[in-house]
């Protein structure tokens, strides 16, 4: 069976026709405050966002000083945030790419950054984007891994599409996110059993009590150092 695609077109399609974050994720601002070496000038500290969409979260750190890099697989998403950049006067170094193939040299960020990114492609590919990213990471540099949890109440309200992937969400939070993979609890001490030292690993659940009853989001919140 060939292995499902790295990139949901459905993406694109999503900000092709406007969809924009603009502002960054709570959770990304306490793990980029906490992680970030103090012991240089900010400028000197270089963070990566993998799968950074429009990049708020990036466009954040940026005008907090750091050195920013981003790779998503949407045109549409990059061309937005460097144009945002831009009337900011920001610097980053924005790209288009794959997150399972990173066009960085070893060993070149202080802090890497996944914001429900990674859990959008099946397990070999998430395997291969993990490898990536430990290896552009500094040895001591720090990652936050955040896929979704298989507690979620959308991996069970689609497809299974292969390598771990569902696709075709009809209920949950997810609907209309495309093809996600819902990572267990086992599954994740396995993908980040080599090279990682663990300092972080929750995983957050929120029940709704209203509309639609009883529907859990759930997700993961990892903070991994590389070990040398
Ligand atoms: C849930 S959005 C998160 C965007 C951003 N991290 C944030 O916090 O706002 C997932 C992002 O992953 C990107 N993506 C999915 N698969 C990708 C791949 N194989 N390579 C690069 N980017 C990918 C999508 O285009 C999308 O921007």
């Amino acid at each position: 069976m060939t292995e499902p695609v790295t990139f949901d077109a459905i993406w694109e399609e999503k900000y092709a026709s406007g969809h924009a974050q603009r502002y960054p994720w709570d959770v990304v601002v306490s793990f980029v405050f906490r992680h970030a070496p103090r012991d240089r000038p900010r400028q000197e500290v270089a963070i990566l966002e993998v799968g950074c969409g429009t990049a708020s979260n990036l466009w954040f750190a940026a005008r907090e000083g750091f050195s920013v890099a981003g790779i998503d697989g949407s045109a549409s998403a990059i061309d937005y945030a460097k144009k945002r950049f831009a009337e900011d006067r920001l610097e980053g170094d924005l790209r288009v790419g794959d997150f399972t193939k990173l066009d960085f040299p070893d060993n070149s960020f202080d802090c890497i950054i996944d914001r429900g990114a990674l859990t959008c492609c099946g397990h070999s590919a998430l395997k291969r984007a993990l490898a990536e990213v430990r290896r552009v990471l500094k040895p001591g540099g720090h990652f936050f891994f955040n896929p979704y949890a298989d507690s979620h109440s959308s991996a069970r309200a689609g497809k299974p599409a292969g390598d771990g992937l569902i696709k075709d969400i009809d209920a949950g939070s997810l609907v209309g996110a495309g093809q996600i993979h819902f990572v267990g609890h086992q599954q994740l001490i396995e993908l980040m059993a080599t090279g990682w030292s663990l300092h972080q690993i929750q995983r957050l659940e929120l029940t709704d009590m209203v509309a639609p009853e009883g529907s859990i989001h759930a997700e993961w919140r990892v903070i991994a150092q590389k070990t040398s």
